[in-house]
């Protein structure tokens, strides 16, 4: 169990990391209308996020990754090719197109908006998320 997770949550087997690959993601646990959690692996390293944006509840894990483009200037004034940085750990909603930080959840838009994160661990070969029960299914005779 990793540091962060408390004994409260509750344990969900994700995947093997042979299929959550560097650059992949997955989402986990949907059920009845509500979002789950999407499963990020970022160079190697694993990160979970709610698949529910803080903005307007859009469905945050399906949007596009990418970095964020560093510029001085207005693309109308810019010459030659922007800098991206950090590629791969920024997911995009797909509704408003808000840029959240896979690594903490943190939206680059609203310093103040934050998607929940669960800790995550790799346990015999396999990416397990520590989630919050009230985000999941219930569990059967629960
Ligand atoms: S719902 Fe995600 S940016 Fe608006």
């Amino acid at each position: 169990m990793p540091p962060e997770a408390s004994l409260d949550m509750r344990r969900v087997v994700a995947g093997t990391v042979e299929e959550i690959t560097p650059e992949r993601r997955k989402i986990i646990v949907p059920f009845r209308g509500r979002a789950g959690i999407g499963v990020f692996n970022v160079a190697g390293c694993y990160y979970a996020l709610r698949n529910l944006c803080p903005h307007k509840l859009g469905p945050l894990c399906t949007g596009r990754v990418s970095g964020r483009v560093v510029a001085d200037a207005p693309p109308s004034v810019y010459a030659g090719e922007p800098e991206i940085v950090r590629d791969g750990e920024i997911v995009r909603c797909p509704w408003h197109l808000w840029e959240f930080d896979i690594t903490n959840g943190q939206c680059l838009v609203d310093p103040k908006m934050r998607v929940k994160t669960y800790p995550v661990a790799i346990e015999d070969g396999h990416v397990v998320v520590y989630a919050d029960p009230a985000d999941l299914p219930p569990q059967p005779g629960g």
